[in-house]
């Protein structure tokens, strides 16, 4: 079984800034991987080299078994929760949710169930019919991960996801994402 992210020797310079030098990476289904380190050290740069979101200087990044060095972000197969949350301000966040899936041409039935689910999952179904701007961060937090959860994908990407919470969301929060991944399980290790 391939791991299911695999970044070997990467490199990432910006001109002639080097921000990440030999960055090697192996993480199987199932995995929790966290980053630690002081503002600035390339944490967001790595999440974006692996999203796709910034191409990398050197080296090579896999996915599932599957070279992905240039491979664009859609078709990475990961979703990612940005630090700023970067939800729709114009959309409900019933809509924020199932607007990816709606961009991908998923039937209605099926965005139905799963915004329902996470909805579930992430006890946000009070707020669905809220807009981003009615809420408070930790229940934009929970908008952008049920966002990110109803993209099934291989990976999950979380940049500082708990950096504008207070103190007492912050716990929750933690309990919430390992909650999150265990049960999530391990759908791509078989
Ligand atoms: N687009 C860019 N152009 C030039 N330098 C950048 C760019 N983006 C980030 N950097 C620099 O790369 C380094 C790493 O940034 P970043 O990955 O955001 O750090 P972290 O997320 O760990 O705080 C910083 O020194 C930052 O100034
Ligand atoms: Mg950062």
């Amino acid at each position: 079984m391939a791991p299911i992210l695999e970044i070997q020797n990467l490199y990432k310079n910006y001109g002639s800034l080097e921000i990440l030098k030999d960055i090697n990476v192996s993480i199987d289904s199932g995995d929790f991987l966290v980053l630690v380190g002081p503002s600035g050290c390339g944490k967001s740069t790595l999440l974006n080299c692996i999203a796709g979101l910034e191409p990398i200087s050197g080296g090579k990044l896999s996915i599932g078994g599957q070279d992905m060095t240039n491979v664009s972000p859609k078709d990475r197969n990961i979703a990612m929760v940005f630090q700023s949350y970067a939800l729709y301000p114009t959309m409900s966040v019933a809509k924020n949710i199932t607007f990816g899936m709606k961009v991908r041409g998923v039937d209605q039935s099926t965005q139905e169930a799963k915004l329902a689910q996470v909805a579930q999952q992430l006890q946000i179904e009070p707020l669905l019919g809220r807009r981003p701007g009615q809420l408070s961060g930790g229940q934009r937090q929970r908008v952008a991960m049920g966002r990110a959860l109803v993209r099934d994908p291989m990976l999950f990407l979380f940049d500082e996801p708990l950096s504008n919470l207070d103190a007492k969301l912050r716990v929750e929060m933690r309990t919430e994402i390992k909650a999150l991944h265990q049960n999530l399980g391990h759908p791509w290790s078989t």
